[in-house]
């Protein structure tokens, strides 16, 4: 089922979740059952002309409602970690999603791979596959790391990996799974671009099954401004609309243009 909705909704909590990390959570009415995992919303900040995307990171069929984690990086998102109460405007649900029809394999071992605050949009893809799996997550240190309980209460194995060693692998989490996969591993995975390009050149190479959640500047979210347009195969791809999520094995090498 489709549907794209531009209105404005009612901010239920914009709480304060850790270090530069906030809770948006907006009641959406009846719309909430157009939203699937990752997918995303282009949403209006106050004082900004340009909509900000975010990913679904928690739907509530029962409240009606969608959640986005976000981190403070810029104006935008400081400016909207301010908000307490009111109304926002949100574009969307946006681009593709995983559909769970096609990655859900009966003997298959779901690893998820999360690289910082790509961990928002993996939460909710953890929640709707019918299998738990294990969770790689890399982070600078230790006190970047945010929603692991989550995991954990949906009875996932986390794995971590901090930069400077100050818990788990020290060093990056691709070159921990790199040693790990198996033949019959299907991996999904959100993260900074370096991450993305070395875990797509892993699944390659392993010859597995893999999509990859790409983020880029985006101005429209819709596929008419071409800002979020990459190069994959020598073929011109646009985020938001022929992804953001993309199956792995269908390219090998991608490059922002
Ligand atoms: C499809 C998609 C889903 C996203 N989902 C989330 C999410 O769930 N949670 C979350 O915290 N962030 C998410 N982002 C990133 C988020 O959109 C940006 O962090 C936000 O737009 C920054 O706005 P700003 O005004 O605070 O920063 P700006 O003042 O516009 O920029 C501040 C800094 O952030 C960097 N930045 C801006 N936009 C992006 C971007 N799209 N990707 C990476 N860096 C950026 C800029 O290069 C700059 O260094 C997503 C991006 C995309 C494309
Ligand atoms: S953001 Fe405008 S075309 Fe993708």
């Amino acid at each position: 089922m489709y549907k794209r909705f531009d209105k404005n909704y009612n901010i239920i909590s914009n709480n304060h979740v850790k270090d530069k990390y906030f809770k948006l959570n907006i009641h959406v009415g009846n719309n909430v059952i157009y939203c699937n995992p990752g997918q995303f919303f282009m949403l209006n900040l106050p004082g900004h002309i340009l909509r900000r995307p975010f990913s679904i990171h928690d739907i509530n069929m029962q409240d009606q409602s969608i959640s986005f984690l976000y981190k403070v990086v810029g104006k935008g998102t400081k400016e909207l970690s301010q908000v307490r109460k009111g109304k926002i405007k949100l574009l969307g649900p946006l681009g593709n999603g995983y559909n769970l029809n096609n990655c859900e394999q009966e003997n298959c071992n779901n690893i998820i791979i999360a690289g910082g605050s790509g961990i928002a949009s993996l939460y909710i893809l953890a929640k709707k596959l019918k299998k738990t799996g294990t969770l790689y997550y890399g982070v600078r240190s230790k006190t970047d790391l945010i929603c692991v309980d989550q995991f954990i209460s949906l009875n996932w194995k986390v794995i971590v990996a901090t930069e400077d060693g100050s818990i788990g692998y020290k060093g990056y989490i691709v070159d921990l799974v790199e040693n790990l996969i198996k033949k019959n591993d299907i991996i999904f995975a959100c993260g900074p671009h370096n991450m993305l390009i070395k875990i797509q050149q892993i699944i390659y190479k392993n010859q597995i099954s893999g999509f990859i959640s790409f983020e880029a500047k985006m101005g429209c979210g819709f596929g008419n401004c071409q800002s979020c347009t990459i190069v994959i195969n020598n073929q011109l791809q646009k985020v938001c609309t022929d992804g953001p999520i993309f199956k792995i094995c269908s390219f090998q090498h991608y490059k922002i243009k």
